[in-house]
Formats: structure tokens, C-alpha cells, sequence
């Protein structure tokens, strides 16, 4: 496995891996989502290359970029295990370089949900993302369905910048009681971890409502909040029954949904969604 952090490096490296080439884009602090994305990749294609990059553009000022994990040497040993080709570690001054004034911008979609309440944040992902792509120069992209409005958001640009890269999504990765996997669940002391199961509850409760034949998209709402509100180490931020394509609030009825919230579990923010009428488990 080949660890590289210049322009140079990297180009030098993936002229030398055949193709197609996976990519798996992350922040570190890798966990089993990340390596799913990545045995798919592995799957799919003749090499993968992933990259590591704690993306300072898309935090914002009150954000937890200062705090948010890191474990270089443990995320390096992980990706060897899992067989890839290829890892970046580019610095702050790679993909910045002084005097950037560069963006990537996709504009309605990145609008509400995780958009409204992050300020700034689709245009720091899209932006890392953007350069990660011509970096690498990947023939598929692989992303999580955890981030829902990101991979929708990221299918955008790929499409209206004409990348020649399929955007593939891959489902949710949850610990054996339901709490979606993430780097951040690290920030959980026990009683928080316990509590953060409210998630997967809340869209549970909305699913199976759904299933009896509930398509109330304000009825599905309310479930979701009443299960929320029902947890004492939760602060709810917003629940949706949104357009799985346009991501716009339903107002009547959903025959198809994505649900998604934000919850406050102490002070870490949990995001979490699920796919409802669509047939299937990601975009
Ligand atoms: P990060 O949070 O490290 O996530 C990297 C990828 O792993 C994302 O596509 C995310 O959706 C996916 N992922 C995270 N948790 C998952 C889970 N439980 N199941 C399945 N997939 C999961 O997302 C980012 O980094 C950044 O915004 C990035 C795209 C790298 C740009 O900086």
C-alpha cells in the first residue's frame, strides 16, 4: 500500500495502478462504515485508492474541527488489512494552496436539511471533493447513504461538472442496537451512547407506521419527534419527511420519503436518516 501527500506523489502513484479505480474519500478516524465503503470498492473495480483529509472548510467557526479525531498510524493499519492500493494524506497547504479563491458551489439542493442548519458546509465538502476527484482521477466515487444529502449533493456536481466518475452509494452501517456508525460517536460518555439509540428509534417508529400504512408526511414527522422528545439526553434540531430527490419537505402525502433528523445527545450532533416507498436501501 502506497501512503502519499504532494500533487506529485499522487500523480506518480495512480498512473502506476490500473483501471477502473475506486475511490473512498474520508476524514479518518475510520470505522466499519468507511471500510464498507471500501470492500465495495474493492469489489468493483481493479485498484482502490482512498484518501484522508479532515476538510477544514467544511466546519464552521463553532464546529468541532479542532476536536474531531484523529489516528493517522490506526486508520493506515486498518486500510492495509482491507488490501488497498493507494491512500492520500494531503496537508492543508495541498489542497489549499496560499492565495485560493476557488469554490465549488451546487446551489437549491444544498439549501435545506443539513445545508440550513451548516451554513457553508456543502460548499467545503464540494469544494475537498472536487480537488480529491482530480487528484485521483477515479473512474467510481463511493459514498454513504449516512449522508444522505451529501451523496445527493455530490451526484449533483459529478453531473453538472460532466465528471466521468459514477457516484455509487452504499448503505448505513449501524452498531448491533441501531446507532449509525460514526467518528463522532466517539465524543459519547455511556449513558450519551445508550441514549443516542433514539435515532434508529425514532425512524423505526416512522417506518413501521409507514408499513401499517401511515402517509402523512406531518404524522410521520410527529412520530419521530415524540420519540425524541421522549428521550431525556436528546435535543431534537429538525426532523424531515423530505422529496427523496429534490430533498424538499413533504407537505400531504409520502408515498416515498427520505426521513432524516439531527439530534443533540449532549453536545455531540448525530445525524441520521432512512429510505421509505423507494425500494431500496440507499439513492
Ligand atoms: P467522513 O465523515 O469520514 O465519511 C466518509 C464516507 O463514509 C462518507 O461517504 C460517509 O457517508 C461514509 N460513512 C460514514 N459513516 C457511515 C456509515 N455508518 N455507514 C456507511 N457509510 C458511512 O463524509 C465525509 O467524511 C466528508 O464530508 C468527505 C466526503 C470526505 C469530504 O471531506
Amino acid at each position: 500500500m502506497k501512503v502519499v501527500t504532494t500533487l506529485e506523489e499522487l500523480w506518480e502513484a495512480r498512473q502506476a495502478l490500473p483501471n477502473p479505480l475506486g475511490f473512498v474519500p474520508t476524514m479518518g478516524y475510520l470505522h466499519d462504515g468507511h471500510l464498507s465503503l471500501v470492500r465495495c470498492a474493492k469489489r468493483d473495480n481493479a485498484s482502490v485508492a482512498v484518501s484522508i483529509f479532515v476538510n477544514p472548510t467544511q466546519f464552521g467557526p463553532n464546529e468541532d474541527l479542532e476536536s474531531y479525531p484523529r489516528d493517522l498510524a490506526r486508520d493506515l493499519a486498518m486500510l492495509e488489512a482491507e488490501g488497498v492500493d493507494l491512500v492520500w494524506t494531503p496537508t492543508a497547504e495541498v489542497m489549499y494552496p496560499p492565495g485560493s479563491q476557488t469554490w465549488v458551489e451546487v446551489e437549491k439542493i444544498t439549501k435545506v436539511l443539513e445545508g440550513a442548519r451548516r451554513p457553508g458546509h456543502f460548499r467545503g465538502v464540494t469544494t475537498v471533493v472536487a480537488k480529491l476527484f482530480n487528484g485521483v482521477q477515479p473512474q467510481r466515487a463511493y459514498f454513504g447513504q449516512k449522508d444522505a444529502q451529501q451523496a445527493r449533493v455530490i451526484q449533483r456536481m459529478a453531473q453538472d461538472l460532466t465528471y466521468p466518475i459514477e457516484i455509487v452509494v452504499c448503505p448505513i452501517r449501524r452498531e448491533p442496537d441501531g446507532l449509525a456508525m460514526s467518528s463522532r460517536n466517539t465524543y459519547l460518555n455511556p449513558a450519551e451512547r445508550q441514549a443516542a439509540t433514539v435515532l434508529y428509534r425514532a425512524l423505526s417508529a416512522a417506518k413501521a407506521a409507514f408499513q401499517a400504512g401511515e402517509r402523512d408526511a406531518n404524522a410521520l414527522r410527529k412520530i419521530m419527534e415524540d420519540t425524541i422528545n421522549a428521550e431525556p439526553l436528546a435535543r431534537l434540531q429538525y426532523v424531515s419527511c423530505a422529496d427523496p430527490d429534490t430533498l424538499e419537505e413533504i407537505h400531504g402525502k409520502a408515498e416515498k420519503a427520505l426521513l432524516s433528523m439531527a439530534v443533540y445527545v449532549g453536545k455531540t450532533r448525530l445525524i441520521d436518516n432512512m429510505l421509505l416507498g423507494t425500494g431500496k436501501e440507499t439513492f
